[in-house]
């Protein structure tokens, strides 16, 4: 059999689509890079707002035409699935396998011939299996936690994901940890929809900021974590990043809105003022820190005067960056039920202004990098622009001028240029390169 995963959404999508392959590769299932090729194609799916559900149902009505076509077999996994709006469109779209973000380990089970084959349910196991990129990554994911005891009112992803959080065991993280450094590996992320609470449900485990202070001896030169939480980012965090070296000073933290009316509707736990507090500890002891940020522009009953607070509190922080997002209605959540939707034009037009404010932040922050010295790692091989792609330890995208880059590696690099989305640069010296495949296993 040959397999095929289209993966959408965060990345503990792509990292779970990694671990699906990985039980695929242990069945004897030979991995393949295109539809046509496949006689199992799966689709990891993302439920988080309108767009990507719209993606995979257009996707799954091509590949219901290809099954009418050759016979193939249509899985759908992830976020979706979990979700009645999802179980209709997999009907709808004769899906042959749905599995749920907790149920991904029983694909196994699912190939064995059912003539359907659905599976909701939360299976603690797949905490406990060892997930490794490719081989060649430089790059890779660690899922630490998984699940979210949070109710944000605009969030399917407690729904999808579970509302309960369940952290993986400290050894089996640090375990895969050690084999990614093995395998060559230079960064990894650790992720959670809410990385803070690491360990909350185990008092045999270690809080986050000792978690960080492990991963961050093993010898990985980078390693970074996405999500955090603003209401449980705490001082003893940020003092661990502080303290280990390896550990970027990157620090993602959402904060949806500045206008405490809107973030109580949104049941987020923190106050505007609570959120300052956190960004001015982050910055006692890390001087130098990247900071991003989630925002949803338009949530329902968001005043201009509101929208302005959002705005005053970009100055006040000055991001480095932001994903700023319409406000999208997702069944099922309360906000769907509760609130009522502004009209589209609004909500345009004030995502508009907020990519104005991001512009000019972003480009005042990065044009303070012109002139110093940055850590890239570059991905893939130059482009015929004569460029480079990487991200340097502030998540930076950095276009790095291709006549002293060899191929994927550390370089430390000199910053030229700087725009909004990103910086320019030329290489001073090589870094790190990783071992020629064969050699890395
Ligand atoms: N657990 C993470 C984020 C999960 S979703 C956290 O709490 O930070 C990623 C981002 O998508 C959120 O931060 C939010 O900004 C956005 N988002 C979530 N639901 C949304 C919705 N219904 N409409 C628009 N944006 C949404
Ligand atoms: Fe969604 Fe809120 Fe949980 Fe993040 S913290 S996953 S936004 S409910
Ligand atoms: Fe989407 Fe699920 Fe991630 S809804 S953003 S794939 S947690």
């Amino acid at each position: 059999m040959r397999a095929h995963i289209i993966t959408y959404g965060c990345q503990m999508n792509e990292y779970d689509t990694h671990l699906v392959a990985s039980e695929l590769a242990s069945l004897g299932v030979q991995m393949v890079g295109s539809v046509e090729e496949a006689d199992l194609v799966l689709v990891n799916t993302c439920a988080v707002r309108g767009k990507p559900v719209e993606k995979v149902k257009s996707l799954l009505g091509q590949l219901r035409k290809e099954k009418a076509r050759r016979g193939i077999l249509i899985g759908m996994m992830g976020c979706l699935a979990q979700l009645e709006e999802g179980q209709e469109i997999a009907k709808k779209f004769d899906v042959d396998i749905l599995l749920g973000p907790g149920a991904l380990t029983n694909i196994a089970e699912a190939l064995k011939g059912h003539e359907r084959f659905w599976d909701l349910a939360f299976h603690e196991e797949i905490n406990e299996r060892i997930v490794l990129p490719p081989p060649g990554a430089l790059s890779a994911h660690v899922a630490i936690i998984r699940g979210c005891n949070h109710r944000c009112t605009y969030c399917v992803v407690p729904s999808t994901r579970g509302g309960v959080e369940v952290s993986r065991p400290p050894e089996i993280i640090l375990k895969e940890v050690e084999l990614l450094r093995d395998r060559g590996v230079v960064e990894v992320t650790l992720l959670g929809q809410n990385v803070n609470s690491y360990g909350r449900d185990n008092p045999d485990y270690p809080s986050f900021a000792e978690l960080l202070r492990r991963v961050g001896e093993v010898g990985i030169p980078r390693v970074r974590f996405l999500t955090s939480h603003p209401v449980n980012f705490t001082e003893d965090i940020v003092k661990a990043i502080a303290e280990t070296p390896a550990i970027t000073r990157y620090i993602h933290l959402p904060v949806q809105s500045g206008s405490d009316r809107v973030l109580r509707r949104m049941a987020r736990e923190y106050r505007r003022a609570d959120y300052l507090k956190r960004i001015e500890t982050i910055r006692k002891y890390l001087p130098d820190v990247v900071l991003s940020t989630d925002i949803i522009v338009g949530f329902p009953g968001e005043t201009e005067a509101d929208f302005e607070e959002t705005l005053s509190l970009y100055d006040e922080v000055g991001f480095d960056h932001a994903f700023m997002f319409i406000y999208s209605a997702r069944p099922g959540t309360p906000a769907y039920k509760h609130f009522e939707d502004l009209p589209r034009e609004v909500k345009v037009e004030r995502l508009k202004r907020l990519i104005e404010k991001q512009k000019e932040w972003s480009l005042k922050k990065n044009r303070a990098w012109v002139g110093r010295e940055v850590e890239v790692l570059i991905r893939g091989r130059a482009k015929e622009t004569g460029f480079a792609e990487g991200h340097d330890r502030g998540n930076h995208p950095v276009l790095v001028a291709a006549d002293r880059v060899a191929g994927p590696g550390l370089y430390r690099v000199r910053v030229t240029e700087a725009s909004p989305h990103l910086l320019f640069g030329e290489v001073v010296e090589t870094l790190f390169r990783p071992e020629p495949l064969a050699a890395a296993g």
